[in-house]
């Protein structure tokens, strides 16, 4: 078989077999195959498309690339969330604790990733003393023992996907349907939770910008998922505006713990909900969403889900008074305040604007190599929909640097959007697809 030819045939708008399709990430992750060709499929790829069944055999040869983990030693259905990616979004902080709470294993392996704020790995560092390098049987301990553990993706999964999307990324292939959707459950298949819950984001901040293609990847991503044998569904959720007010590491940290203690903002508490339904219906603890969302209820109002959360970053090496006095977390030292000009109504706050924000002020990370300044952010005050008045606060800025601070200061005032006219209610979740 020759690369040449697989490529002349997509090339064509031809159907890749199985075969073909395993020739190519395997050769990838054997080094066999040269990047420039690799990369001429793939454009290839983003002209003609593929269909389900080459999705799927694509999908498959990167989990089979790698490690697939054996998760046999944890107790119960383990489900598996992932999000595709929003500003503010601290849903996995609220999320986990509330699940694992009920007796549902969170098993969670995470790397760092890029973006404009850290990952749940870097906001889970707040906590002083907190370490995912956990070896992997205290992983395994910890998840029978108190229901939820993360961990540093030590293991080698998906390497072929991580080829090919630093490929796709310097060669303008990135944004095809069937590359995604394949090179994110590639991921999930390989971390072989039995269920997988999927948060698609759409709108300015997320990677999805319209309804429509975030439906279209959620769809895609849920057939693979349940082909591979894996129950999935997928919430297709608003990423308009940030999720909640916080957004930085440390400031979303000091928002879940709110949330954990019943004072959650309205939109990140639905998309909790949303989510959260999904994971209690999967591993089979509700037959209906109403039965699912009551438990999910109860979690907060007991408080389990708050110790839980404390239970979790003590078992990692972490300070968890923390959790009952979030006060102690760190904060920026320069504090701007963003006023508002105009009478009107909030329309929009354009998430991206305020992503680019944090990251700027050194909340998220540009490499790899980047250090993250975990108490730096942006503290939103009004949301879209909220009248304001002129002098009103819109926001506070959290630095620790004054040029920086006053950068982020212009993009959270070229973030907020103000019109006369009240405005529509935009639904924060849009859509479930199971
Ligand atoms: N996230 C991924 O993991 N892969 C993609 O292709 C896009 C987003």
């Amino acid at each position: 078989m020759r690369m040449y030819d697989i490529i002349t045939k997509k090339k064509r708008g031809e159907h890749l077999n199985e075969e073909e399709i395993r020739f190519w990430i395997d050769g990838c992750t054997n080094g066999t195959i040269p990047d420039y060709q690799i990369s001429a499929l793939m454009m290839a790829i983003c002209f003609q498309g593929m269909d389900r069944g080459e999705t799927l055999n694509l999908t498959l040869a990167m989990r089979d690339s790698g490690k697939v983990l054996d998760l046999s030693r944890i107790q119960g259905v383990k489900v598996d969330k992932h999000s595709t990616g929003g500003v503010g979004d601290k849903t996995s902080l609220v999320l986990a604790p509330m699940v694992a709470a009920l007796g549902i294993p969170v098993a969670k392996m995470s790397g760092r990733g890029l973006g404009y704020t850290g990952g749940t790995i870097d906001k889970l560092e707040c906590f002083p003393g907190f370490s995912t390098a956990l070896p992997v049987e205290k992983f395994y301990q910890n998840v029978n023992r108190i229901k939820m553990a993360i961990m540093g993706q030590s293991e080698n999964l998906a390497p072929a996907d991580k080829k090919l999307y630093a490929l796709r990324d310097v060669t303008a292939t990135v944004d095809q349907l069937s590359l995604i959707a394949s090179s994110i459950m590639s991921k999930k298949l390989a971390a072989n939770a039995d269920a997988i819950v999927l948060d698609v984001k759409t709108g300015n901040g997320a990677f999805m910008k319209t309804e429509e293609d975030a439906i279209a990847l959620a769809e895609e991503m849920v057939w693979i998922g349940n082909s591979a044998g894996k129950q999935t569904s997928a919430v297709i959720t608003d990423m308009d505006q940030p999720l909640g007010y916080a957004v930085g590491n440390s400031l979303e940290v000091k928002e879940a713990i709110l949330a954990l203690n019943g004072f959650g903002p309205d939109d990140l508490m639905e998309v909790v909900y949303a989510l959260g339904i999904e994971m209690v219906l999967s591993a089979d603890m509700a037959k209906t969403d109403d039965d699912a969302k009551a438990l999910l209820v109860q979690t907060i109002q007991t408080k389990t889900a708050l110790d839980k959360f404390a239970e979790f970053a003590e078992a990692q090496g972490g300070d968890q008074r923390m959790v009952y006095q979030p006060e102690r977390l760190p904060v920026g030292k320069i504090q701007l305040q963003v006023q508002n000009t105009q009478e009107g109504y909030v329309s929009r706050i354009m998430a991206e604007e305020i992503g680019l924000a944090s990251l700027i002020l050194g909340g998220g990370r540009i490499t790899k190599e980047s250090e993250i300044d975990l108490s730096v952010g942006i503290l939103l005050h009004k949301k879209r929909g909220d009248q304001v008045h002129p002098g009103d606060v819109l926001a506070t800025v959290y630095a620790n640097d004054m040029e920086k601070a006053k950068e982020a200061y212009g993009k959270v005032v070229c973030a907020y959007q103000i019109q006369n006219q009240p405005v529509q209610h935009i639904p924060v979740i849009k859509r479930v697809i199971r």
